[in-house]
């Protein structure tokens, strides 16, 4: 089964109680959570996010994406009831294991993002500590952008390496792409702009995990 995940960080944040319902009402897995700092990546979305409401009018679980350089800093804001997933990144400062373990001691499944200029092998050294990666399609720091080609390859090559991780996509994720990373093994298909501007969710996902 295909997983979608659906990004929140474009949505109507003065109407959010109705944006959360339309994924609510949707087949959207989980909701997508994307912390910036303002060092990892420019931007920064830390006030942005109120965990207090999401919780409030979410009835997904919550898979959240931390871009920022000291992730053991930030974690403990994210741990709540409906939190399923915190990742962190490969490329941010301190102790990625330490990190790793510090989510998974609290029952949240542990992700680890990868950006696309970092090597996949830079992975395999955490893979045991590990339930899902991330791959960027795009580089951090913003939605809407454009899908990066060579990340079939990216997904194809973890894919090799590992049978049963979590492969999610993150970053121009649509139903142009959807196919050719679902047949390379992804396992999970983040998307925002394509979701969330839909004119029906549904449609939309079914169009992205049509075949698979
Ligand atoms: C990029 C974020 C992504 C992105 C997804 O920094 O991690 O989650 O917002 O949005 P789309 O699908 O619009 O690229
Ligand atoms: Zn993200």
């Amino acid at each position: 089964m295909i997983k979608t995940s659906i990004s929140i960080l474009d949505c109507d944040f003065n109407n959010l109680e109705r944006e959360i319902n339309k994924i609510n009402l949707s087949n959207a897995d989980l909701i997508h959570i994307d912390i910036m700092d303002g060092f990892f990546v420019s931007n920064n979305t830390i006030e942005k996010f109120d965990m207090g409401k999401l919780s409030k009018y979410s009835k997904k679980k919550f898979d959240v994406h931390l871009m920022v350089d000291n992730p053991e800093d930030h974690i403990e804001k994210y741990i709540k009831p409906l939190t399923e997933y915190i990742s962190i990144h490969i490329e941010s400062k301190g102790d990625i294991s330490k990190s790793l373990n510090k989510i998974k001691n609290n029952n949240i499944k542990a992700g680890l993002a990868i950006n696309p200029n970092t090597k996949i092998s830079d992975l395999y050294q955490y893979i045991k500590l590990i339930d899902m990666v991330i791959i960027m399609s795009v580089y951090p720091g913003k939605g809407g952008q454009k899908f990066i080609e060579n990340t079939f390859d990216r997904v194809k090559m973890l894919r090799k390496s590992s049978n049963n991780i979590e492969i999610s996509v993150d970053g121009g994720v649509s139903s142009l792409n959807s196919y050719n990373l679902i047949s390379n093994g992804a396992s999970t298909l983040v998307s925002g702009s394509f979701l969330m501007k839909s004119e029906n969710i549904n449609d939309s996902i079914k169009n992205m995990l049509k075949d698979s």
